[in-house]
Parts: structure tokens; C-alpha cells; sequence
């Protein structure tokens, strides 16, 4: 692949993007930019919510997974991934007889923890599968949500033969209209508010008017009336009138999309889409629907993913969840991806540096993503790197040269000697384009007033 293409295309683009750019992107874990006072102060009353312990008193257990949203979903900012996997089980398909979920056992999720020994879960003898799956990002999820469902068809009518991309559509837990779905590793939820309501039952035992009974300990009525003590639904108002389950959902709604430096222009985006990754990890940005929040309405933003389920072949996890098979995985949104430690749906691509986790991820593609990875497998060395350089843009705020979510004195050890003036100029390939807030192809006085304002200290 020619990176002629790229250098030509970039000045264009990053001038077409300099003009609004003027300040640095929110950080992974920030709230959106423009949010009212109002839900400014929702967001950071939602982020104290999803962090903190649940109580036994308030809802925890009898049997969960962990005791807040936050212990899972923390790197690298409360809200994020981490490399914490949960345990699904079920039974697979034999002689004519479908995926069974084992729900009378209490399939498919395991419950890890127990308030009390007598009600452990635990992996029930008559399960022939199980896949460990791994916490993704929330960041940006109010705006996934507000990607209209037609665009989500749009991408399954442009898909090119050989890929047969299919919406999930499913019904919301809190009512309203089937949507299609842009939650879980295989696309079985819709909503913020639905994996809010799922999560708090599912992950700790928290019962709602949504959700109001708990999960049996492996399917067993009698264990757990002896394990429940607090009564249901669990999630009550406070004195404004909100539950946890609100103010999960607000935190969540409000979190700002990763950023992602350089913004655009980069050669490994361009071979990233030459060599097919694009078709599902879409490159082109979507156009939020109107929304009751004008933060979230009519943004432009880049998740890298088509919200279709795809036959991935040996890298389906052989469960049947919501409206996908054995096989089908929904593709996962690649904005943050620069951050993560641990990937793919059981976090098996882990443990290496990101170029080795990132190639462990590719090589697992198959079935539909099959033809992409031999396509990238046959680019040179150094244009791998490349792509691999594009991924790390994704969560990457402007200054931080360390990619560690913050700009502190370490930046500035970079920072500096980056600084070109207005007469210098670089590629958005360049060390330098992390310190061009403008996009204007310099680090001048312009980008450099940004930094004061950028700078965080060692969070
Ligand atoms: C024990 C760890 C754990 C806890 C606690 C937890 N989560 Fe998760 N979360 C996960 C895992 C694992 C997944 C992937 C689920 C799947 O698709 O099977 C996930 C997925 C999600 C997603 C979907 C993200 C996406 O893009 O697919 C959201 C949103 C979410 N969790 C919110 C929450 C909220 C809100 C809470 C607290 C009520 C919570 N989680 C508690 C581990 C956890
Ligand atoms: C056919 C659609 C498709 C194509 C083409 C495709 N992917 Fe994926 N990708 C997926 C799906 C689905 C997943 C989730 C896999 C899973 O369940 O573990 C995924 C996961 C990933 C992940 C791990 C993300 C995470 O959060 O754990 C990376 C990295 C990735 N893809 C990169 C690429 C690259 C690079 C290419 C091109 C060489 C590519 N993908 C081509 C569908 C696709």
C-alpha cells in the first residue's frame, strides 16, 4: 500500500478539521464538553455512585461479581476496561438439540462471590462450555446510544460481498421501542439505561422495578431464600428521587468519547482501511440523532465499529446470547483501544507489549475477519507498525506522550523539543502531531497556550 495516498489526503483534511478545533480533547474518563451545570453536576454525582461500594443493606448480593461498577470498568479512568473477566457457562448444541443457556442452573453468568459460603455458584457439572469475557470501556456511551438505528442498517446494506454483518435488535429493559443494539460482546444490549439495570442485577445483585428478582444461586429457590435478606426491588430513590440505576446511567451518558490523536491523516488509518479492517471497524464517523441533551446531539463521532454481528468463525465464543449464534461476535468499538492492557471478548491477547497484544487480537480473527488479517499479515513490517501506531491514537489525548491518560512533567520532556513554530511542519505520522491541538501540521504559540490549560499533573 502506497503511503502516497495519506500525505496528499492529510493537509486537506486537517484543514478542514483546524478551523473548530481549538481546545484539547476530554480525556477518557471526563465528562462531555458543553454539558449544563446541571448535568455537570449528574455526571460527577453518578461517578461517585458508579465507584462506590454498594452496601449489603442497599442491594449487594446474595451472589455477584463485584461490589461497584467501578471495580471492573476503572482503567485507565473510572468508567474504563481493565483486564477483569466474568465466567459465563451454558451447554452447546448436541444431537439436534440447541445452545442451552442452563438458565434453571443459573446460566448463563456466573455469580463469583456470595455474601455467605452456603450460597456459592459455581460452574454446574452439566455445562459443556465456558468463555471467560472481558470488561470493555463505558466512555462515550450515551452518544452510542444515539446513533440512529438507520445508520446501524445503512452499514449492513454497504457491507461488500463475503461479510454478512447483521443488526441485533432488542428491546430495551426499561421500555420502549426494539433498538439496535451497541452494547455487549455479542450485541445483547441497546441502551445505557438497559446495561445499567442489567449490570446492577447481574454484576452485584442489585434488584430494580426493571429487574426485581435475584439471580438463585445456580438456579436454587431454597439457597436463596436462606442467603436474601434485604427485600425486593432493592434500588430505591434517594431525596431527589433518584435510584442508583439513574445515576449509573447518568455517569455513563455523560462520559466523553476517547480522544483520539492525531485526529485524522494518519498512513496507518489508511492501510488500516486498505487492508479491510474497515469494513467492520468503520473509519467513517457517525452523526448522533437529536437527543433531550444537546451534548449528545448531532456530535460527530468515530467508534471504529459497524454494530453488526459477524461470523468470526474460531474466534465465537459458542454462546447463543440475544440474537447471535455460536459464532457471531458484534464488532467491537476500537476508540480507546490505545489504552487497553487486555483483548479481545475472554482477554486472551494480554500480557504483551500493545503491538504484541493488538497482533495477538488480529491473528484470533477468523470467519468473516479472516480475509482482512491475511491482508494485513501480507503488509511489510513497517507499514504493521504503522497500523499498530493508528490503533495507539485511539484514546490518546493531545500532550500525552506517555499515553497514560494524563499530561504531566514526563510530557513535557517531550513536549517541549517538539515545538516548531509557525513555520515548522510535520505529519500527522510525527511525534510532534501529538502537541498540534489545531491540526494545522505545526506546534506553534497557538497549540502551545493549550498545554497550561492540558496540563493535569501526575493524576
Ligand atoms: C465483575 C466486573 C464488572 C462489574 C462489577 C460491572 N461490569 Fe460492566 N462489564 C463487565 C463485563 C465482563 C462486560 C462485558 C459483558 C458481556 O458482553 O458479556 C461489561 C460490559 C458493560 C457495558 C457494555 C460496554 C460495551 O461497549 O459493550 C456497560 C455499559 C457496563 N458494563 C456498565 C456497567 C455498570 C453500570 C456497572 C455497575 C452497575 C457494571 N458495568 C458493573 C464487567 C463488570
Ligand atoms: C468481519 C469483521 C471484522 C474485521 C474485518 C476486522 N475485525 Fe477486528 N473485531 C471484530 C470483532 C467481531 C471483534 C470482537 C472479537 C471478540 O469477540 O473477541 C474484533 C476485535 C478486534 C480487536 C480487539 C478489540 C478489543 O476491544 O478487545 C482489535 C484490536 C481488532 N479487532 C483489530 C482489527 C484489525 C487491525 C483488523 C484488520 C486487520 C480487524 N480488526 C478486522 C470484527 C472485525
Amino acid at each position: 500500500m502506497s503511503r502516497i495516498l495519506p500525505g496528499l489526503l492529510a493537509p486537506v483534511l486537517l484543514t478542514a478539521l483546524a478551523a473548530g478545533q481549538t481546545d484539547f480533547q476530554p480525556r477518557q474518563g471526563e465528562p462531555l464538553r458543553l454539558l449544563s451545570a446541571a448535568d455537570l453536576a449528574l455526571f460527577f454525582e453518578g461517578q461517585a455512585a458508579f465507584n462506590t461500594p454498594l452496601p449489603e443493606a442497599d442491594g449487594l448480593g446474595p451472589i455477584f461479581n463485584d461490589g461497584s461498577c467501578g471495580n471492573c470498568h476503572s482503567h485507565p479512568a473510572i468508567g474504563g476496561s481493565s483486564t477483569r473477566t466474568v465466567t459465563r457457562f451454558g451447554k452447546a448444541a448436541t444431537g439436534g438439540l440447541p445452545f442451552d443457556p442452563l438458565l434453571s442452573l443459573g446460566g448463563t453468568l456466573r455469580q463469583e462471590q456470595a455474601l455467605s459460603q452456603p450460597c456459592e455458584e459455581v460452574v454446574p457439572p452439566e455445562a459443556t462450555v465456558t468463555t471467560e469475557r472481558l470488561t470493555p470501556i463505558t466512555f462515550g456511551a450515551g452518544l452510542l446510544t444515539a446513533i440512529s438505528d438507520a445508520d446501524v442498517l445503512n452499514n449492513q446494506l454497504a457491507q461488500p460481498s463475503g461479510y454478512f454483518g447483521a443488526v441485533s435488535t432488542v428491546s430495551p429493559l426499561e421500555g420502549g421501542p426494539a433498538r439496535a443494539a451497541k452494547f455487549g460482546w455479542k450485541g445483547g444490549v441497546a441502551t445505557t439505561m438497559s446495561f445499567s439495570i442489567d449490570a446492577s442485577l447481574n454484576e452485584m445483585g442489585l434488584t430494580s422495578v426493571f429487574l426485581p428478582q435475584e439471580n438463585a444461586p445456580n438456579g436454587n429457590a431454597v439457597t436463596l431464600s436462606n442467603c436474601d435478606a434485604v427485600s425486593d426491588p432493592e434500588d430505591a430513590p434517594d431525596v431527589n428521587g433518584r435510584t442508583r440505576i439513574d445515576k449509573f446511567t447518568n455517569f455513563q451518558r455523560f462520559l466523553a468519547p476517547p480522544p483520539q490523536t492525531p485526529q485524522s491523516g494518519t498512513s496507518g488509518e489508511a492501510l488500516f482501511d486498505a487492508v479491510g479492517c474497515g469494513v467492520c471497524h468503520t473509519s467513517s464517523a457517525y452523526v448522533t440523532q437529536p437527543t433531550a441533551w444537546p451534548a449528545l446531539s448531532g456530535v460527530s463521532i468515530k467508534p471504529y465499529s459497524d454494530f453488526l454481528l459477524h461470523d468470526m468463525g474460531a474466534l465465537g465464543d459458542g454462546f447463543v446470547e440475544a440474537n447471535a449464534s455460536e459464532t457471531q461476535m458484534m464488532t467491537r468499538a476500537l476508540w480507546g483501544v490505545g489504552s487497553r492492557t487486555a483483548l479481545l471478548h475472554d482477554g486472551s491477547a494480554t500480557g504483551g507489549s500493545f503491538g504484541t497484544n493488538v497482533d495477538t487480537a488480529i491473528q484470533a480473527h477468523d470467519g468473516e475477519g479472516a480475509a482482512s488479517k491475511l491482508a494485513y499479515n501480507a503488509l511489510t513490517a513497517g507499514d504493521q507498525a504503522l497500523v499498530v501506531a493508528f490503533l495507539r491514537s485511539l484514546g490518546r489525548a493531545e500532550f500525552d506522550y506517555e499515553a497514560d491518560n494524563d499530561v504531566d512533567e514526563f510530557d513535557w520532556f517531550f513536549i517541549r523539543p517538539d515545538f516548531t513554530g509557525p513555520l515548522g511542519s510535520f505529519t500527522p505520522d510525527d511525534p510532534g502531531a501529538l502537541s498540534d491541538v489545531d491540526q494545522d501540521g505545526d506546534f506553534d504559540l497557538a497549540d502551545f497556550a493549550v498545554t497550561q490549560r492540558a496540563y493535569t499533573g501526575n493524576l
